[in-house]
């Protein structure tokens, strides 16, 4: 998709300059630079300006939280962004020691008053947290923790409203990435980068007031139309331990009985798993297709599948990679056990994950999938304006990260990312918008 070979052999008029730019250069900016550097002749692998790089992403492409918590909860708000640095060299290097990663979110400073999950926290998680500080301890801001080869922020408590229009859903908000020497405390390096998050379910569409999810049942609220059936269909087997009607002791968390690995639920051993109970109940009451999967995940306004293969030519929507809803309800470790980016049918062995989940996959260098492609349902080049600034300030374009020299202080001559040879880069003046 974005072999510069072979437009390099495809058209003339060219301006040959290695593009270097760290830090939070957008793309104005990076075009000055660009016509600046083609006039002077700028000579192959320019010294980047930064000696560190940042690549950062939340972990999936998409976290829903319910709007209110007062009769029930499917997710709480719980967003988690990852971070590796990279220090600039021949070779670069991961590094997570020598540095600091914070992360702040400048238009989305508190949570309280935007979601009342502050208010049930002690009925549905039995632990009475500090204002905008969620399940893990983790607030809006603060700093990233070591994992490994990376650095990480989990469970942070992320609305979809920004300070700015507390009452208007922005499902792409930024996070801002602040790379820090360790004890100095001088920035070397930051990236803006997008959290993904929606309460966009639309359980409504169906469980309204003597709606077609519940043809007798009319209680004034969705949520509580919803425990209503669930006790007339289910009471006689909630499990010991879990009995009387859910009605009588809101706010329920469905995860109380029902496992999922979203949040590490083992739920009641012989209960279906709410991924499997939710699919199966629902197979046949929506349609197989990416508006039926949208009647509960964000949404129609949200339009969470976002990534270039959904707005590309090949048009792959949920049922082409996920299967249809009866697929989903069979599936075996919901979370876990997802599709593959090398399954045989779509990219093969060429483009390997080396662990079941992409999220956890590493490639060339130790570089995570998601740190050069970004998240599931957003991979580069996505849709969102948002989700390009990152790619823009890095390399001055959206797309995944594929100028070398973001991490390497000269143009390899070798092969790169997934084995293969890449010549350097060729500006086109005009620019083409790709
Ligand atoms: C496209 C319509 C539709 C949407 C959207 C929908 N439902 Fe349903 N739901 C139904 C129908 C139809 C039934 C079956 C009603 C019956 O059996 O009387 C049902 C049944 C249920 C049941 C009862 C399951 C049982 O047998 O115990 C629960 C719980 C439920 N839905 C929860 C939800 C939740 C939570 C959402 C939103 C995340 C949702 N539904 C969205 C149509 C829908
Ligand atoms: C007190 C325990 C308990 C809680 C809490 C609970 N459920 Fe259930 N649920 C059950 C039991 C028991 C069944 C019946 C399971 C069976 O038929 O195998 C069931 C069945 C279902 C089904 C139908 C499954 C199917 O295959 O037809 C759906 C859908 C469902 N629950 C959704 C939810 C949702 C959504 C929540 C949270 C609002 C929730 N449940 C909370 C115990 C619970
Ligand atoms: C009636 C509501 C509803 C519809 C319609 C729905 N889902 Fe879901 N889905 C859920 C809920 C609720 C969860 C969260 C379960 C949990 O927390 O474990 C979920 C979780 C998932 C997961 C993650 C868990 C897993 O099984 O790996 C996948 C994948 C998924 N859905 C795919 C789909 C696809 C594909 C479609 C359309 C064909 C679809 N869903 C339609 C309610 C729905
Ligand atoms: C191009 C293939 C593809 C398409 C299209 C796709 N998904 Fe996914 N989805 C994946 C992969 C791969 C994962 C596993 C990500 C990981 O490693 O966690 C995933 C994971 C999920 C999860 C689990 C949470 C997460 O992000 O890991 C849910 C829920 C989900 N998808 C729902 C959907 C829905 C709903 C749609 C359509 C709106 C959809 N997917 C479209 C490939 C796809
Ligand atoms: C260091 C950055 C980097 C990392 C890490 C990386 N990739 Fe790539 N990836 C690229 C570049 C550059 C390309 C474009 C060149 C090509 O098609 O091989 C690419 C292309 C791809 C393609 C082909 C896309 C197309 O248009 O056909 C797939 C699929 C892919 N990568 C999957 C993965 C997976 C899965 C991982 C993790 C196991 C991964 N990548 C890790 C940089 C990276
Ligand atoms: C996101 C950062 C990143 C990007 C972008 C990147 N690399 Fe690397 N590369 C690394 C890291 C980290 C290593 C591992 C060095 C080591 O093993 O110590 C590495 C190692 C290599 C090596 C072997 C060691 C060396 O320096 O000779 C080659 C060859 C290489 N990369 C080629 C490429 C090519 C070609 C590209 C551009 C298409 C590229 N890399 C893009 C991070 C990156």
């Amino acid at each position: 998709m974005n072999s510069k070979v072979n437009l390099n052999s495809i058209l003339g008029l060219i301006v040959v300059v290695t593009i270097a730019i760290t830090g939070s250069v957008l793309l104005g900016n990076w075009l000055h630079n660009v016509e600046a550097a083609s006039l002077s002749h700028a000579p192959l692998a320019q010294l980047p300006a930064s000696q560190y790089a940042v690549l950062a992403w939340n972990d999936l492409g998409m976290h829903c939280y319910n709007r209110d918590f007062k009769d029930l909860a499917v997710l709480p708000p719980f967003n988690t962004l990852w971070a590796q640095v990279i220090e600039i060299g021949d070779p670069p290097q991961v590094i997570t020691t020598g540095v600091s990663v914070e992360f702040l979110f400048a238009d989305n400073t508190y949570s309280v008053g935007k979601s009342n999950f502050w208010s049930y926290d002690q009925q549905l998680f039995g632990v009475d947290l500090p204002p905008n500080v969620g399940l893990t301890g983790v607030g809006l801001s603060g700093q990233m923790t070591v994992t490994g080869d990376h650095f990480e922020a989990v469970g942070i408590p992320l609305t979809e409203f920004s300070d700015s229009a507390p009452t208007t859903p922005d499902p792409y908000q930024l996070a801002t990435i602040i790379v820090k020497q360790a004890g100095s405390g001088v920035e070397l390096t930051r990236a803006t980068v997008v959290a993904p998050v929606s309460t966009e379910m639309h359980c409504d569409y169906c469980h309204y007031n003597f709606g077609p999810g519940n043809d007798d049942i009319g209680t004034g609220v969705v949520e509580q139309n919803i425990l209503t059936l669930h006790d007339e269909e289910n009471s006689d087997e909630y499990p010991p331990g879990h009995t009387g009607m859910l009605m009588n002791r809101r706010p329920i968390l469905c995860a109380e009985c029902h496992s999922t690995n979203a949040l590490g639920a083992p739920g009641v051993a012989g209960l279906p798993s709410l991924s499997n109970a939710m699919h199966e109940q629902h197979d046949g009451k929506v349609p197989d297709s990416l508006d039926g999967c949208y009647n509960c995940h964000p949404g129609p306004q949200t339009k969470c599948l976002r990534d270039v293969m959904a707005s590309s030519n090949s048009k792959l929507y949920c049922v082409d990679c996920h299967g249809t809803m009866y697929q989903v309800s069979k599936k075996r470790n919901p979370w876990l056990n997802e599709p593959r980016c090398d399954n045989v049918a779509c990219h093969g062995s060429g483009y390997a994950q080396d662990q079941p989940l992409y999220r956890m996959s590493k490639e060339h260098g130790g570089v995570y999938c998601e740190g050069c492609h970004d998240s599931t349902h957003a991979i580069a080049p996505s849709r969102e304006f948002n989700d390009s600034i990152k790619f823009s300030a890095l390399q001055g374009r959206n797309g995944p990260i594929d100028i070398c020299t973001i991490c390497h202080s000269s143009w390899p001559l070798l092969a790169g990312p997934h084995n293969k040879l890449y010549s350097p880069p060729i500006i086109y003046l005009p620019i083409l918008n790709r």
